[in-house]
């Protein structure tokens, strides 16, 4: 019940609510919500309160309005661990989803100062800029533009870029992966983001940057992805 005595927000209570619902399986991807109107007269409270209780389940990505129908649940989001440092096919794999990859670009390209400075190698050294569409049973998840030393990751390809580039920096080449920083902030979807990602315009995006580092503490990738937020939340236990 929404109590309107309480210090809570009115919208926010029913926020919480419905996201109860939708965590709780009630109200399941693709089912449409109930209209502005039932949920204001269900609860006695007014379809301005339930617009922004619903404009802000929209934001975060938990449900999408479709032009002149109505309001609907989104797919369920993948909960992605922040603690061990594994790769997008490894991650999609654990699932049972089957990991895929839409080639965007491929080159090899003179180092701009903040890449180089990034992967410490020296400004024009050749990197490969390589850019995905990550897709988890065909269903495009992020976008990821990796920057890798041409020289520290010889023998790169297309169709190497086609499955798992850890896979291939630990078991073609040998070296081994050990540590990686990670850093999210959010976003809305740009252009580029809307085409490439098939989602609608300015929808909510984490933005990832990945600094990865063999076991000597060599730089080996800098990465920059656009992780779709209405699919994607991430989750990290905390022991104190
Ligand atoms: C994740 C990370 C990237 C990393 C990639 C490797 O998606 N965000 O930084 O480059 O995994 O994935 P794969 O080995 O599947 O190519």
């Amino acid at each position: 019940m929404i109590n309107k005595n309480s210090p809570i927000p009115i919208y926010y209570q029913l926020e919480e609510k419905i996201k109860n619902q939708i965590d709780q399986g009630d109200l399941k991807p693709g089912d449409m919500l109930p209209s502005e109107r039932e949920y204001a007269t269900t609860y006695g409270i007014s379809r301005m309160t339930v617009r922004q209780a619903i404009t802000k389940l929209v934001n975060d990505g938990y449900v999408y309005r479709k032009k002149g129908t109505g309001t609907f649940v989104s797919e369920k989001k993948i909960e992605q661990p922040l603690q061990g440092l594994t790769s997008f096919t490894e991650d999609m794999k654990a699932r049972g989803m089957t990991p895929g990859n839409r080639l965007v670009h491929f080159k090899v390209v003179p180092a701009t100062s903040s890449v180089a400075n990034y992967l410490k190698i020296h400004e024009n050294d050749p990197v490969y800029e390589i850019q995905r569409v990550r897709l988890a049973d065909n269903v495009p998840m992020a976008l990821e533009t990796s920057y890798l030393p041409e020289k520290l990751v010889p023998g790169v390809t297309k169709e190497i870029m086609q499955s798992s580039l850890y896979e291939y920096i630990e078991a073609a080449l040998g070296k081994k992966i050990k540590e990686a920083t990670q850093i999210i902030e959010s976003s809305t979807a740009n252009q580029n983001e809307v085409e490439l990602l098939q989602v609608r315009k300015s929808s909510p995006i984490l933005l990832i940057e990945r600094h990865t580092y063999l076991e000597d503490g060599t730089p080996i990738e800098f990465v920059k992805s656009a992780y779709r937020a209405d699919r994607y939340r991430f989750m990290i236990n905390m022991k104190r």
